[in-house]
C-alpha cells in the first residue's frame, strides 16, 4: 500500500518502485506539471506524454488508485477533498492539468456533483493559495449542444445541462471562468488565475473500458445485435493530449476550446471499425422510438432503486438518439489543433482491446 503523505509526494518505495521523488525534486531544466486524474484513462496518457517531453510530473492518486506503469511520476496521495494535499500538489507547478472527474457510469448523481463541482472548486482554492502557472481544466463537450438547425455545436452553444454530470461540469466551468477572470481585472475576489478550459468529445483509445471498448465490440462482435441510432464526435486519445498541451501553450486566458474528432453516425463508425478490422458489425439499429420509450421507465426505476441505468431519464434517452456533432474550428485556428481520422487510432485501440477485453 502507498504511503500517505498529505503534504508531499509519495516516493513509491512501498510499491516497489525506485524512490526518486522528493518534495523539492524538480528538474530545473524542465517544467513542472501537476496532474489530477493522473491514474485515469486520459490522465495516464497525459502523464506519459509529459514525461516523454521532459516535464517533471506530479500526480494526484487516491490510496486505492491503480498507478499502472507510471514509475517516474511523483505521487501525491490523497483526493480532491484534501486541501493540504492539493496545495502541495500544485504549489510551484508551471501547469496544473485538472482532469479528475467522475461520470454517471461509475457513481451516483450526488457523488458526481460533489467530485466534479466541489472537487474543481478545491483545486482552484489550492491554486489561489499557491504559486502556480496556468490551469488547464478538462470539462466535456456535453456542456455544449447545437442550436436548432445547426449541425455542429461550437463553444458558444452553451446548453441547458442534462443530468448530474453535465450540470456539475457546467458549474465547474463557471468556477474556472471566474478564476481566469481574476487575472483580467474583471473580478475583485483576490485571485490571480490563468486558466483555459478544454471540452473533449468522446475519447477513443487504448485503456478505456467504457466508450472505446463498447464501440469496438459493436464493430467486431457478431453477438452484438444492435447499435444506437444517432451520432457523435469521436476523438483519438493522442489528439486530445495534443489539444490539452496546445491549450496550455497557446490558449487565451479564460477561453474554451472544443477538442473534437470526426463526426460520425454510429452505424458509419461501426462499419469503419468492421472494415478496418475484418469484423462483423452489429447490423440492426435500436429504433429511436424504443429508446425514447425506455427513457421514462429507466427514470422511474432509477428513482425507486437509486441505481443508474441507461438511458438515465427522458432527456438522456433523447440525447442517445440525436446527432451530437461538434466543430473544433476554434481550437484549430487558435491552437493549431488537428485531429486524425478514426482509422489512425484503431491499431493501438485494437491491440489493447484484443489483449485486455476479449
Ligand atoms: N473519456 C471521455 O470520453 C471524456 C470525454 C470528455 C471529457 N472527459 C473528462 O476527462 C476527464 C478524464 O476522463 P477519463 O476518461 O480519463 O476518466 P477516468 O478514466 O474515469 O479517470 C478519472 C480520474 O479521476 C480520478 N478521481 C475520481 N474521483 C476522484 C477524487 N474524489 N479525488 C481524486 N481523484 C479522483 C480517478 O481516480 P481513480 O483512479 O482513483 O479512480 C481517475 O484518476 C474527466 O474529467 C472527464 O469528465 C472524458
Amino acid at each position: 500500500m502507498a504511503t500517505e503523505t498529505p503534504s508531499g509526494p509519495d516516493t513509491g518505495s512501498e510499491t516497489g518502485r525506485a524512490s526518486t521523488a522528493s518534495a523539492t525534486s524538480t528538474d530545473d531544466s524542465g517544467r513542472v506539471a501537476a496532474v489530477t486524474g493522473a491514474t485515469g484513462f486520459l490522465g495516464t496518457a497525459l502523464c506519459e506524454r509529459l514525461l516523454a517531453e521532459g516535464w517533471t510530473v506530479r500526480g494526484l492518486s487516491r490510496p486505492t488508485s491503480d498507478r499502472g506503469d507510471l514509475d517516474d511520476v511523483e505521487w501525491y496521495v490523497g483526493d480532491l477533498f484534501e486541501p493540504e494535499t492539493l496545495r502541495s500538489l500544485v504549489d510551484g507547478a508551471d501547469a496544473v492539468f485538472h482532469l479528475a472527474g467522475i461520470g454517471l457510469w461509475s457513481a451516483d448523481a450526488e457523488t458526481v456533483e460533489r467530485v466534479n463541482r466541489e472537487g474543481t472548486g478545491n483545486v482552484l482554492d489550492a491554486c489561489r493559495a499557491g504559486d502556480v502557472g496556468r490551469l488547464v481544466f478538462t470539462s466535456t463537450a456535453g456542456t455544449r449542444r447545437a442550436v436548432e438547425d445547426d449541425e455542429f455545436a461550437t463553444e458558444t452553444d452553451i446548453a441547458e445541462p442534462i443530468g448530474a454530470y453535465q450540470r456539475s461540469k457546467a458549474t465547474a466551468e463557471r468556477f474556472v471562468d471566474r478564476y481566469a477572470a481574476d487575472s483580467n481585472g474583471c473580478d475583485d475576489s483576490g485571485g490571480d488565475g490563468d486558466a483555459v478550459t478544454v471540452h473533449p468529445t468522446s475519447i477513443f483509445g487504448p485503456g478505456d473500458a467504457d466508450f472505446t471498448a463498447q464501440l469496438l465490440s459493436m464493430g467486431l462482435d457478431r453477438t452484438m445485435p444492435a447499435y444506437l441510432p444517432g451520432g457523435l464526435s469521436i476523438v483519438g486519445l493522442e489528439d486530445v493530449i495534443d489539444g490539452i498541451l496546445a491549450a496550455y501553450e497557446h490558449g487565451g486566458n479564460g477561453e474554451h476550446y472544443i477538442l473534437g474528432g470526426e463526426n460520425l453516425t454510429y452505424d458509419r463508425a461501426v462499419d469503419r471499425i468492421a472494415t478496418f478490422a475484418g469484423g462483423s458489425p452489429a447490423r440492426l439499429p435500436v429504433p429511436a422510438a424504443a429508446i425514447h420509450a425506455a427513457g421514462p421507465v429507466a427514470e422511474v426505476v432509477g428513482t425507486v432503486t437509486d441505481r443508474q441505468g441507461f438511458p438515465f431519464d427522458r432527456q438522456m434517452a433523447r440525447l442517445a438518439t440525436d446527432r451530437m456533432f461538434y466543430s473544433s474550428r476554434k481550437a484549430h485556428e487558435e491552437l493549431g489543433y488537428e485531429y486524425q481520422p478514426l482509422e489512425a487510432h484503431l491499431p493501438a485501440a485494437l491491440e489493447w482491446y484484443r489483449t485486455e477485453c476479449q
